[in-house]
């Protein structure tokens, strides 16, 4: 698709321009030598969904796509991630008996801490091991934290559990534990705890920049969530800028090793933000809402699925998140080795 005969004199423009951008754009090979931005697996992380007690995987209606694992397709699904070369794989656990304070979350046989087991198990050191740290999968009524006798998030009693559920974490095998609650103080508990029990080289992923978003509708059918009325008491207001910084710095004094800006879509102004002032790698989370209207849009042929896909996440990476956790992970990470010719 060469514009012009090697050798042949370029056609005469019309008009005198000073310079002409297209110049660079004229071909794949230019478009390719000249790109800013690219999208690589390992930068890639699969959040994943397991179930208590199933014996198959479970369909989510409204993520066509996604599933609720078993632990055995959830075991074949880290391996399909490791051979896909992904940097990380999210674990949510879904389990089938819930409690005002969430013990499920902190107790050795509760389903997310198996499934660190068994996945850490299957696949070692060949990818990151992660385990999303909350309580609102495990309590009766859905919210991030334990409720006082007034029903408010009770933010202190909250800590004390994620600082147990950190080691727990760290004891199954967890590589990174991502705390998503939005407790104030949450990173500097479970630093301290972790330390405190010896595991100082186990990292925590900082939901740092995290919104109160309509957007994680679909993800609420994904871990059955009980949760009647919403998390704004500790989420970020969507119309907050400047207070995100002030989350970013408490979480870097609290120790946190990297950042995450979630929703990432709607957000790119704070993905940006948060990248130009983070001196710790930063994480952009592509949110289950955010998954549904593309695959909404592509199944009713409004969109062409792959390029939309692709254009997505490589604006989120543009936006400056380093990394970025999207149901999309592994055909990402598929195009991605069609298209470098790796088999
Ligand atoms: C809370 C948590 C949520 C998500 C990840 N961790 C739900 C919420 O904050 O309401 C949402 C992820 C998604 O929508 O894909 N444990």
């Amino acid at each position: 698709t060469a514009q012009n005969q090697a050798g042949s004199p370029e056609t005469r423009g019309s008009v005198d321009l000073p310079y002409r951008p297209r110049r660079l754009r004229t071909s794949p090979i230019m478009r390719a030598h000249v790109r800013e931005t690219h999208l690589h697996p390992s930068q890639l992380i699969l959040p994943v969904f397991v179930r208590e007690g199933a014996q198959e995987p479970r369909a989510i209606s409204s993520m066509p796509g996604v599933v609720q694992h078993s632990m055995d397709s959830l075991k074949h699904a880290a391996t399909e991630a490791v051979e896909l070369g992904l940097g990380g794989f999210m674990i949510f656990g879904v389990p089938t008996t819930l409690d005002a304070t969430g013990s499920g979350l902190v107790a050795e046989d509760g389903v997310l801490n198996q499934a660190l087991r068994a996945v850490r198990a299957e696949v070692g050191d060949d990818i990151l091991v992660m385990a999303d740290l909350c309580l609102d999968e495990f309590t009766d009524h859905g919210h991030c934290g334990v409720l006082d006798d007034r029903g408010r998030v009770d933010n202190d009693a909250t800590l004390a559990l994620y600082a147990q559920a950190a080691v727990a974490q760290a004891e199954a095998g967890a590589h990174v534990l991502g705390p998503s609650g939005m407790m104030d103080g949450q990173v500097g508990v479970i630093r301290t705890a972790l330390d405190e029990a010896g595991f100082i080289d186990t990292s925590v992923l900082a939901y740092s920049v995290k919104y109160a978003s309509a957007f994680y509708g679909p993800f609420r059918e994904a871990v059955d969530s009980s949760l009647t009325g919403d998390r704004k008491t500790y989420q970020m207001d969507p119309a907050n800028r400047r207070e995100a910084m002030r989350e970013l710095e408490l979480d870097l004094d609290e120790g946190a090793d990297m950042v995450m800006v979630k929703p990432a879509m709607s957000y790119l102004d704070m993905v940006r933000e948060v990248a130009d002032h983070s001196p710790v790698p930063v994480s952009a989370y592509q949110i289950s809402g955010e998954y549904s209207m593309i695959q909404a849009a592509a199944a009713n042929g409004w969109i062409d699925r792959r390029a939309a896909i692709q254009e997505s996440l490589l604006s989120i990476r543009r936006a400056g998140a380093d990394t970025v956790l999207t149901y999309f992970a592994t055909e990402a990470a598929r195009w991605w080795r069609e298209e470098n010719g790796v088999a």
